[in-house]
């Protein structure tokens, strides 16, 4: 299995397969081979929780293969103040940001502020110094955090499972009474809320003219444990979720679709939002996964040194194959 077939599981796993509407069928002895070390582009004894490779909107647009995105990660410490710390990836160099940092978080715009939660409140990057400068008055301890895009809305998740919304330069903090106790939560590409309750560890969904919609689950399934992933920029009113290592798609209706994905291995933080550049830990390493680079060299046989024509039409193949993704792009890798 080449490099390039380990990029197209992990494409397909994470983009097609988690677009929004048409089932894909994947071969299951493809995917312990996602995680290799040739991938791997930090490695440490602690664990990560959190990743991020912000989005920029449209897609991570690199102008050379060999840049690569900057990827902020958590580690989690216990010798440390807060139990955790933020860093930021820079050319496979890591940099120190904030200590009891515990969650980055960037919206889909092309607005490029990163904002991270900490043991005392939320902090904005300041990509000039690698660091982080207090942003708002309060402060609060903070375990998720979540820009809503396209607006200065701040969603956040306190160590006492009560879920907040920060506003106005961060100078007006609103608890959501809906919302009693979550143990984690996101949102998708339209600023709905997804919650996972504590009460039963079962989704909950808050659409943005404040509803709440509750899950509704199949009779067949009886799933343990639940991670919620932030969708990628490219997936429409849909969550991805991890139920005891299967992959699913929950619905802002409530409903939720299995996929034909499963992953033995535990993923201990992934980002997605960027679609073309991912990014997932395990075991204190990150790996990457380019996907247009695998895309350029499946289509056109080379990867580096690219025109910005040949950028441009993999990106209108995108835009243009949102729905029907599956058919065209299957040809595309079934060459
Ligand atoms: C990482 O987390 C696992 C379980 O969550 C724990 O057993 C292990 O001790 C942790 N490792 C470190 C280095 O903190
Ligand atoms: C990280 O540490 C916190 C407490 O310091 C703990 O609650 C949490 O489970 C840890 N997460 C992982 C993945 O080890
Ligand atoms: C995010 O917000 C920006 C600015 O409002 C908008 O142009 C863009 O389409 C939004 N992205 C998504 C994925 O909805
Ligand atoms: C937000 O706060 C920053 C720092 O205090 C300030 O420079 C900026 O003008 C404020 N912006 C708005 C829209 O209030
Ligand atoms: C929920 O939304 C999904 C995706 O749009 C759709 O396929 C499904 O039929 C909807 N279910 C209900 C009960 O409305
Ligand atoms: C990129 O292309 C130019 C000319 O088209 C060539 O001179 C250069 O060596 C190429 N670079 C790489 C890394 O292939």
């Amino acid at each position: 299995m080449d490099t390039f077939d380990t990029y197209h599981v992990f494409l397909i796993t994470s983009i097609l397969h988690f677009g929004c509407s048409t089932p894909l069928s994947i071969k299951d002895n493809l995917v312990p081979t996602v995680f290799r070390s040739e991938q791997v582009i930090f490695s440490s004894s602690y664990n990560i929780t959190r990743l991020l490779v912000p989005s920029d909107g449209s897609t991570y647009f690199l102008d050379d293969v060999s840049d690569l995105p900057s990827v902020f990660f958590t580690i989690n410490d216990s010798r440390l103040d807060g139990g955790s710390c933020i860093y930021v990836l820079e050319d496979l160099a890591a940099y120190e940001i904030l200590e009891g940092g515990r969650d980055s978080t960037s919206d889909y715009s092309e607005d490029k502020s990163v904002y991270f939660g900490g043991k005392d409140g939320v902090y904005k990057y300041d990509s000039e110094s690698l660091s982080a400068k207090k942003f708002g008055r309060f402060h609060d301890d903070i375990i998720q955090i979540q820009k809503a895009n396209g607006s200065d809305v701040i969603f956040f998740l306190t160590s006492n499972n009560k879920l907040f919304k920060l506003e106005q330069n961060g100078t007006i903090r609103t608890k959501i009474e809906a919302v009693t106790c979550a143990l984690e939560f996101v949102l998708d590409t339209s600023n709905n809320i997804y919650f996972i309750a504590c009460v039963d560890g079962l989704p909950r969904i808050i659409k943005t003219d404040g509803n709440l919609v509750t899950y509704i689950s199949s009779i067949t399934e009886d799933i343990q444990e639940i991670h919620l992933l932030r969708p990628a920029f490219i997936m429409v009113e849909c969550v991805p979720f991890f139920g005891d290592g299967n992959l699913y798609v929950l619905y802002v209706n409530g409903t939720s679709e299995r996929k034909d994905f499963y992953l033995n291995r535990r993923i201990s933080a992934y980002s997605i939002d960027a679609a073309l550049y991912l990014v997932a830990a395990l075991d204190g390493k990150i790996y990457e996964y380019n996907v247009m680079e695998a895309m350029l060299k499946s289509m056109f046989g080379f990867t580096s040194n690219w025109s910005t024509d040949l950028s441009k039409i993999v990106m209108s193949i995108i835009e243009t194959t949102k729905d029907s993704i599956y058919k065209d792009w299957n040809s595309v890798f079934d060459h």
